[in-house]
């Protein structure tokens, strides 16, 4: 009796153990990517502020979106107009519009920041937390730009113009959505009002 006893229950430990061994994994499975770009109740706002730091830096927003000054390695952001879009103040120059006509070219400024092409010209938007940049913007506001391409992220708005490649952001976690917004909350104000977008000539 004692011994069909004993049995019984090293089988029940061993099955214990087993299917303990088996959900074991389950907690280490999380995809990490979900389990950082969620921001919780725990991360404090300077976290997901650096996460959105990271996020704008990898994502390469300042390569369109920051003037850039001219360095011995070649044109790097300028940091004193850090994401602050085409600088409106400095002129525009030309170049020969007919190289636009074949639809084989477009054309960027040496700033990276305005941009003509099949679909007219395009000027980086200013994306700092002055009001002539996302100052006044919404969380919504943000997200209905970049994830449906909307001007001013208004529904009804025109659609955004390329190079803004939005179309890329449409599927980013929510929590990766909301760090960006707080980083470019949290950056200096630059006052900058971006030329208006020019349809193409008939
Ligand atoms: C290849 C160039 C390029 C890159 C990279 C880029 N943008 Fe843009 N972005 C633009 C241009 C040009 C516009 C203006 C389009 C227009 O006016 O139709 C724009 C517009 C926007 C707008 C809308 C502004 C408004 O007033 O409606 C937001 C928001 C924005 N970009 C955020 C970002 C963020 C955040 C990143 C990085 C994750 C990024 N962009 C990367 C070129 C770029």
């Amino acid at each position: 009796m004692k011994l069909v006893y004993l049995a019984a229950s090293a089988a029940v430990w061993s099955i214990c153990a087993f299917t303990k061994q088996r959900e074991a994994p389950k907690s280490v499975m999380l995809a990490p990517a979900e389990s950082v770009s969620k921001p919780t109740v725990a991360d404090s706002k300077d976290d997901v502020v650096k996460r959105g730091q990271y996020l704008v830096t990898i994502m390469g927003c300042a390569d369109c979106h920051a003037p850039k000054k001219m360095t011995a390695q070649g044109p790097a952001p300028d940091m004193d107009r850090f994401l602050s879009g085409h600088n409106s103040a400095q002129p525009l120059g030309t170049f020969d519009k007919s190289i636009l006509k074949t639809g084989e070219w477009v054309v960027f400024n040496g700033q990276s920041t305005a941009f003509a092409g099949p679909w007219g010209m395009s000027f980086a938007a200013n994306l700092t937390p002055d009001e002539t940049g996302i100052g006044n913007w919404s969380f919504e506001q943000f997200n209905t730009a970049m994830r449906k391409g909307k001007f001013k992220g208004l529904e009804n708005s025109r659609p955004l113009m390329p190079p803004m490649p939005w179309f890329n952001y449409v599927n980013m976690a929510d929590g990766d959505m909301r760090a960006i917004f707080a980083y470019l909350k949290s950056i200096k104000p630059v006052s900058n009002v971006v030329p208006s977008y020019i349809p193409p000539a008939p």
